[in-house]
This record gives C-alpha cells, structure tokens and sequence, in this order.
C-alpha cells in the first residue's frame, strides 16, 4: 500500500466495486470519453497539480481520469460529506492513483481537515463545487494563495459566493464559471436536478405523487426542473418565488403560485431550490400537514430550518427509512425530512444520472485545458467559459447521439452579421 499516494478514505477493500461503479458510469459519459482519448495523446496538464473539491462520485471519477490521462497529478476532497461514494473514493486511490480524503457521514470538522489535506498538496488550480475551498484558501490557508493560477467552479451557489468576493476585492485569481455555461445549466441544473430529486423522494419515502400536491419552492434553472418532472409523475404542482418574472413564467406554464405559508397548508411533498436560507422555516412548520414531507435540493442545508425541527420537535424518530428522519409535534403532528435538509438527490439517490454529468464535467475538463493554457493572461475575478466551449460540448453531445444539425449558408452567415438589412 505504501506506492498509494496520500489519502484518507474508509476502506480501501471496496475499490473493486467502486471500479466497477465508475466503468458504469463511464458508458454513459460518451463526451468525456472522447475528450479523455484527445488528452491522453496531447497531455495538457504534464507538471500540473489540480485540487477539486466535487462529490466523490462515480462521475466525479470519470473527470479524474479523464485530468490523469492529460497529464495532471490530482488531489481530491468531497464538497459534501453525505455524498461521498466510499466504494469509489477507495477505487480512485488504488486504481486510478487520486490522492483522494473524503469519507461517507464524516463530520463538519472532518470535513474542512479533509479540504486543508487536499491543499497541502500545493495545487496550481482548483476545481470547486460550492466555494468552499476557495472559501478556505482565502481565509485559515492564505499561505497557499500564491501559488494557485486559477480554478473552476461547478454551481450557482459556488458562483454567487466568487462574485460577492470579488465585488469585495477579496478574489485573488481568475475562476471561471462552469456553472454558467449552457451546456451545464440545461443538462445539470434542469434535467439532471429534476430526475434526481425524484429518485430520491421515491427511494427514501416510496410515496406516490399522483394526486399529490408537490411544492416547489425557487423556479430558477432547478425549479423548473423538479416542477416539471413532478407534474410528469401526475402530481398538481405550486411554485413559490419572490422575483416577479420568475413567478410569471411559472404561472403561464399552469403551475399555480402563491406564498409559502399558504402553499405550507395544502402541500404534501416539498422541495427547496433557491440558494437561499430559511425557506421552510418554524412559521411554515406549524401548518404543515400530517405526514407532510420535505428535502432541499439547493446547494447548502439551511433552505430548511433544520435546527428549529430539532429543537421545538417533541419527538424524533431517526431515520425510520432511508435518509428519512420524522420530525413529531407538540400537537401530534409528524413531518418528515429527508437528507437531514442537505442536498437531497445526493444524499438520499446519486446524484445526477453519468448521462448528465458528461455536460458538466466535459465542461470543466475542457476549461481547465484552456485555463492551464491562459492562466497567465487572466485578471483575478469570475470569468465566463468561452463560448467555443459550450458549443464544443453541445456538438460533440449531439455526435454522440448521431444527430446532426444544419449549418450557416455564407448568405445565412452575412445577413446575420449586417446591419444594412431593413424590411
Ligand atoms: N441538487 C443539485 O444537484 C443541484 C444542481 C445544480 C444547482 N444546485 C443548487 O440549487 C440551487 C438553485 O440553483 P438554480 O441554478 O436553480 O438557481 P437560480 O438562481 O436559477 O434559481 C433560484 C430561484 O430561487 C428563487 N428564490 C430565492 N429565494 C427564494 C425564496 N425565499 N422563496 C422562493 N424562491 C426563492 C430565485 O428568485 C430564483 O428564481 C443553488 O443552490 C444551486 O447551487 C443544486
């Protein structure tokens, strides 16, 4: 075990399934794959060291190898402890060669040790998914600070964190927002959210949803997403929103819109999508209904208030299913929360479906080619992934599918580019 390189994971017996996970997941990731076979030819990451700070997931694993075969030496730590894959973790260390520290359940402080583990290895880019570690580089690891070039950033939360630093001055290097592009947006925040959160309503509650109200609460990238596919399980769907346009949109798709506390009375099944905090809070508790359900699909734990549950609950009954913890009332009632209020599709299923995760992390993987190669040239701040980017994924995607696309005629090219064109 000695040639292993640095890590912290639970067991390492489990890599053989956790191989097998990751093969599995790679034969839906059809971009990725062929991104990995250029790399393994051009090596553009030779003398390079990359931190990320993702899910230790199947998927995430394929990004790994897919970053080995060009050439980088990488360290890894998960972005959430309730979804690290242990069997995949062990896999990435002894057969893949990751320095990986992450552990299923481990605690908070755990947690950020395992983030300082990752940057004692002094990487020259970051890859983030929430801004934690980039969080930790700024602030107990300023040490560090010199020596990275750049990084990447996976999610909405993660980028409104990075732009709040750098209206503050506080960003000291380029970080692109993957997050941002269309191709993750579209296949992550929509699809890949939206099925994932109903796969883990069913795996840790098996409710029906036919007939059921299910309210959604944040009608973003996401919430369009979780509506979408719950009113496709048969449910009658209710948006909540604070921004108008938003609001709008939802009530001219037939969702119907109202505020949380009226939405609390008549709900039977809750998710919150926001990236904000206190979204399901003790006012709405206290009208909930019996048996009412509820899980955040957001990026961090306090859309549901959590704490009051566990303080004003006259009972809990812990995980009376998996990842389902009952919540009893003074006045009898019992409310259901899943995941503990983290994120629900990782912690009670897994994770976006590989075939969504191909977008984002053939995203990445192709942004970290061209931050390796512009780094130098870069401001520090949040930076857009070029657009050749997006649309390099979306046409290697459609290739993979077997469907083509018409192209500009040069007429068709010129008319679009002019100005001179009236009726
Ligand atoms: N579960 C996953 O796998 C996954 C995947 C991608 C993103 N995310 C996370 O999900 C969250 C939402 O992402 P998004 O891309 O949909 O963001 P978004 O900005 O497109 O949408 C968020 C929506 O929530 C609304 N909102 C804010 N506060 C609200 C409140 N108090 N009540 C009701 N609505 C409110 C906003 O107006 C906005 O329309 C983020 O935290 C993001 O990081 C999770």
């Amino acid at each position: 075990m000695s040639d292993l390189p640095r890590h912290d994971v639970a067991d390492l017996t489990l890599a053989p399934q956790g191989k097998a996970r990751i093969e599995w997941a790679e034969r839906s990731m059809p971009v990725l794959r062929q991104i990995r076979e250029r790399f393994e030819k051009e090596r553009p990451f030779v003398g390079i060291r990359l931190a990320a700070c993702m899910h230790v997931t199947a998927e995430t694993a394929n990004l790994m190898r897919t970053l080995k075969a060009g050439g980088a030496e990488l360290l890894l730590c998960a972005s959430n402890p309730l979804s690290t894959q242990d069997d995949t973790a062990a896999a990435l260390v002894a057969e893949y060669g990751v320095s990986v520290f992450a552990r299923n359940a481990i605690d908070t402080a755990g947690y950020y040790a395992h983030i300082d583990a990752a940057l004692d290895g002094r990487p020259d880019f970051v890859f983030d998914d929430g801004c934690d570690l980039v969080n930790t580089l700024h602030t107990s690891r300023t040490e560090m600070l010199a020596g990275v070039k750049g990084g990447c950033e996976e999610t909405t939360t993660g980028v409104i964190r990075l732009r709040a630093m750098a209206a503050d001055g506080a960003l000291r290097f380029p970080m692109v927002a993957v997050n941002d592009t269309d191709t993750k947006h579209m296949f992550d925040n929509r699809y890949g959210t939206g099925q994932s959160t109903m796969d883990a309503i069913f795996r840790s509650t098996n409710t029906l949803l036919a007939g059921k109200t299910v309210v959604v609460a944040g009608y973003g990238y996401c919430g369009k997403g979780v509506a979408s596919r719950a009113r496709g399980l048969g449910a009658m769907v209710v948006v909540t929103e604070i921004d108008p346009t938003k609001a709008l949109d939802a009530t001219m798709e037939g969702f119907r819109v109202m505020p949380m506390l009226d939405a609390a009375r008549i709900g039977d099944v809750f998710v919150t999508v926001t990236g904000n905090r206190d979204v399901l809070r003790a006012e709405h508790f206290q009208v909930m209904k019996d048996g009412a359900i509820f899980c955040n699909s957001g990026h961090f734990d306090i859309e549901i208030d959590v704490r009051w549950l566990e303080g004003n609950a006259v009972g809990k009954n812990g995980k009376i299913r998996h990842q389902t913890d009952e919540y009893v009332l003074a006045d009898g009632r019992r409310l259901l929360l899943l995941a503990e209020g983290r994120l629900v599709n990782l912690g009670a299923a897994e994770g976006h479906p590989a075939a969504v995760m191909d977008m984002s992390f053939s995203d990445q993987a192709l942004t970290a080619e061209w931050l390796a190669a512009e780094s130098a040239s870069l401001a520090p701040g949040v930076i857009e992934v070029p657009e050749e980017i997006d649309k390099e994924v979306a046409r290697l995607k459609l290739a993979s599918m077997g469907i083509d696309i018409d192209v500009l005629t040069p007429e068709q090219a010129g008319y679009l580019s002019s100005w001179e064109h009236g009726s």
